[in-house]
């Protein structure tokens, strides 16, 4: 339950209070230190996803259907906004060796050429994985998969030698929960935890050129599966298994928001050794909440110089392979919506419309714990104008699971349908000139995580 307490009755809690914790979350790679942030754009920059990101080092991809390619709006978004792409289904097992020994890769040639003709980088999807695996493949004996197995990942990369920059080599291996363990799969049943390494081995002999990766999905924070799908990235690099780099899906909603630790697990592979790459990005949602969280994840992604790329899972919303929600970049119209111009500003882009500092106008915010009970806690987020003026700011704050707010003040609150996302606006405090601030402030209840909500990235208008 949300109460909005009145700023009067809680104006006297903040300033006398010594400041117990003082750092910002959520948006990281601008820190400052004063743990300020800045989202301001800047002037002369790129006016496409793959152009912005392409002047950090990175690529912007996007997971493609050989089917759409037709379609001239989808194929001229793809064209102008992306510098990768990924074929979502035509590399899978099923589709290019259905039948034993017997390869047809049509429609992945169709994407790959397009590709090669825009210059664009190829992710390789995927070798070896549970899901979209012709039956034949399941009723096969040990000694008969292993040899399929070697068979398929020999034969499609060397199919595609020289063309892909890097190949999910094996696809979800770990199970969700709490475990760590492997998930049940023909491979792991029959050959036991070391096909994945086999995989790997045989996957650099057959294409030493390409880069090799493991790709998951709730792998994105620390967690029982990513701690282990990060013990065995660590025992590959200590025994010399080839493996380059760490694909993280990234599919989220408000169930499964993007991680208050993104960043810092992103970063605790990167420091393996390896690669990192953002492999299948989509977040349902709408509006500034959706976006905050798009440019969460691309700043993630820019403060990890291992970070390679972003590959959002679709184009437009209309063909994104999940059942519900709004989760891409465009709508149904190839419109940018307010998470492309998040994430283009994010790259340091600019031209996709305000987007949180393209229209010069901007906002940094800082935290700081203020005050603590038995059972709750003060959290106060201070707003400051960037070298323009401003007359309304966004700030989103994301509970803990076990957290509600009871209190805020200061700014006008909405509530996401989870009951642990809060949007926050001004209230009568939204004018603010240039370098100046003001702040909002809530109490929430932390039924026993004391941890401090994220701060999501100040957007100005
Ligand atoms: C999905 C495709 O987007 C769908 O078109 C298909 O029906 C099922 O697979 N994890 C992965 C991707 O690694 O290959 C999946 O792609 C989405 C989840």
């Amino acid at each position: 339950m949300v109460i909005d307490a009145c700023h009067e009755e809680r104006a006297d809690q903040r300033p006398r209070l010594p400041v117990r914790r003082a750092f910002t979350l959520g948006v990281v790679g601008l820190l400052t230190a004063a743990g300020v942030l800045t989202l301001a754009g800047t002037a002369s920059a790129a006016s496409t996803l793959g152009g912005a990101a392409a002047a950090k080092g990175r690529y912007f991809g996007a997971a493609v259907a050989a089917n759409h390619l037709g379609e001239g709006q989808y194929a001229a978004t793809l064209d102008t906004e992306f510098n990768a792409v990924t074929p979502e289904n035509e590399m899978k097992w099923e589709s290019v060796e259905s039948s034993r020994n017997s390869f047809n890769f049509g429609a992945a040639d169709q994407i790959v050429s397009h590709a090669q003709g825009k210059s664009m980088k190829i992710r390789g999807h995927t070798l070896v994985w549970h899901s979209q695996l012709p039956g034949w493949v399941g009723g096969l004996g040990a000694t008969d998969l292993r040899s399929a197995m070697n068979n398929h990942i020999t034969k499609v990369m060397q199919h595609y030698q020289g063309k892909i920059y890097a190949w999910d080599v094996v696809n979800e291996a770990f199970q969700d929960g709490g475990s760590g363990a492997r998930r049940s799969s023909p491979f792991q049943d029959k050959l036991g935890d070391g096909f994945i390494e086999e995989a790997f081995r045989t996957a650099r002999a057959a294409d030493p050129n390409a880069k090799l990766c493991y790709n998951d999905y709730n792998t994105d924070g620390q967690n029982a599966k990513s701690n282990a799908v990060y013990a065995m990235v660590k025992d590959f690099k200590a025994r010399g298994v080839p493996i380059d780099c760490v694909g993280f899906q990234s599919h989220f909603n408000s169930q499964s928001p993007v991680p208050g630790d993104y960043q810092q697990n992103l970063q605790r592979f990167a420091d393996l050794g390896v690669d990192v790459q953002i492999t299948e990005l989509d977040i349902e949602g709408s509006g500034s909440a959706q976006a905050d969280s798009y440019r969460r994840v691309t700043q993630a992604c820019l403060a990890v110089s291992r970070c390679t790329g972003i590959t959002v899972w679709g184009i437009p919303d209309k063909y994104s392979w999940r059942a519900s929600g709004t989760p891409l970049l465009f709508d149904d119209n190839y419109g940018k919506k307010p998470a492309y111009d998040a994430v283009l500003a994010a790259l340091g882009g600019s031209g996709g419309g305000d987007g949180g500092g393209g229209g010069g106008r901007s906002c940094t915010v800082s935290y700081a714990e203020t005050q603590r009970w038995g059972d709750r806690f003060n959290g106060q987020v201070t707003v400051r104008a960037g070298s323009s003026a401003i007359s309304g700011w966004t700030v989103t704050v994301t509970l803990r699971s076990a957290q509600t707010v009871s209190a805020t003040w200061n700014g006008s609150p909405s509530w996401d349908s989870s009951g642990k996302v809060m949007t926050m606006k001004p209230n009568g405090n939204g004018n603010l000139g240039a370098g100046a601030s003001t702040s909002f402030g809530f109490t929430v209840m932390a039924n026993g995580d004391w941890s401090a909500p994220t701060i999501g990235s100040c957007t100005a208008s």
